[in-house]
């Protein structure tokens, strides 16, 4: 097939370019040329803004492709231009989504594809925009699109860390190898499947090559879903750190601090029976084998080794003072 892949030099969309290379597939990336990540060799690289419709159409001249793997998209305009140029000179759409876009009551878990969509963030309800569009697309003149919706996704080369004060973490080995407490959400009680981008990367292929995947979106989550409370605890014992203190960050709190974080604070876990019925595919990576694959790599990278600025924050004292007066409280009632 002749793959076009928009990013590809990036966390997970390298991954789509490995995954495609290793199908056998003729590919090509279009980013800005801007990535320390190089273009594989042998791999044909435009160069264009995908936000700059003109110069997009120009770098595309008049190639068609077998599929397009749109892994950087965030923007309603750009989806439309993506319609437009792409008409009629593309077999099939993959447009990376998000979980994010999920929102809204009523909420019955694992959530499926139907399950409302009134997102809690911009970042959310500017893909969810673009979901529509594409459906729009699909439903008035068969735009052949298929969307993916990941959750927190897993690989060497990115950070750990979610739910959490912190999220997307660099500090997080130095902290739990040193003991030093992480802050998480309602205590690291809501759920999270995170799923490791070689799942993701298969999963572009199984939808592009199924007929019933056309004009649908799939949860694309990893076969385990855990208390983010468990996910810390796995990334200790794999980085040999001892068990972690964790102190509990209510969500309320956290909300009214950082109103576009409210995503986080919510339970993510998703079904992924339509994805396996439509394509007979199923995320294959366990949560421990893509955390070890991270903090060895983490280890590699070696960075970073100091202190983060903000070590022992007031909040770290604030959080464990308001639990023990909740302790004291509770026993005098
Ligand atoms: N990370 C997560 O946990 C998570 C969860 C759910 C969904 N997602 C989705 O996954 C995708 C993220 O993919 P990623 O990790 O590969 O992103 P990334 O690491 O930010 O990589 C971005 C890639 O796109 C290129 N690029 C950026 N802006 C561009 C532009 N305006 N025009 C053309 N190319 C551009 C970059 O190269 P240049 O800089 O050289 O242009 C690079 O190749 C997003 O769609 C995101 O919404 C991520």
């Amino acid at each position: 097939m002749r793959v076009l892949i928009i990013g590809g030099t990036g966390f997970l969309s390298s991954a789509l370019v490995a995954q495609s290379v290793a199908e056998g597939h003729q590919v090509t990336v279009l980013t800005r040329g801007r990535s320390a990540r190089p273009v594989p060799e042998g791999i044909e690289a435009l160069t264009a803004n995908r936000s700059e419709p003109g110069l997009l159409r120009e770098a595309l001249q008049e190639r068609s492709f077998d599929l397009v793997l749109d892994a950087i998209l965030y923007r309603p305009d750009d989806a439309r231009a993506a319609v437009e140029i792409f008409r009629g000179r593309v077999a099939r759409y993959v447009f990376i989504s998000t979980d994010f876009v999920y929102g809204g009551e009523p909420r019955i878990f694992p959530l499926s594809e139907d399950a409302p969509r009134r997102a809690l963030s911009r970042y959310g309800r500017d893909k969810a925009a673009c979901e529509d569009i594409f459906f729009d697309a699909w439903e008035r003149e068969r735009f052949p699109v298929t969307i993916l919706r990941p959750p927190h996704i897993l690989g060497a080369g990115g950070h750990l860390g979610t739910g959490s004060r912190e999220g997307r973490d660099p500090w997080l080995l130095w902290r739990l190898r040193g003991a030093h407490a992480v802050c998480l959400l309602e205590g690291g009680a809501l759920l999270i499947p995170p799923v490791h981008r070689d799942d993701i990367a298969r999963a572009c292929f199984a939808v592009a090559q199924s007929e019933k995947a056309l004009g649908r979106a799939y949860n694309i989550a990893g076969p385990d879903c855990v208390t983010t409370k468990r996910y810390y605890e796995l990334v200790a014992e794999i980085a040999g750190a001892p068990p972690p203190t964790m102190l509990s960050l209510p969500a309320a709190a956290f909300v009214a601090a950082f109103p576009d974080q409210a995503p986080f604070t919510q339970n993510r876990a998703y079904a992924l029976d339509r994805l396996q019925a439509d394509t007979g595919f199923a995320p294959t990576v366990r949560l421990p084998d893509a955390l070890a694959e991270m903090v060895a790599d983490l280890d590699a990278r070696g960075l970073p080794q100091g202190p983060p600025p903000e070590t022992e924050t007031p909040l770290v004292t604030l959080l464990r003072a308001q639990a023990e007066a909740v302790t004291e409280a509770l026993r005098g009632a």
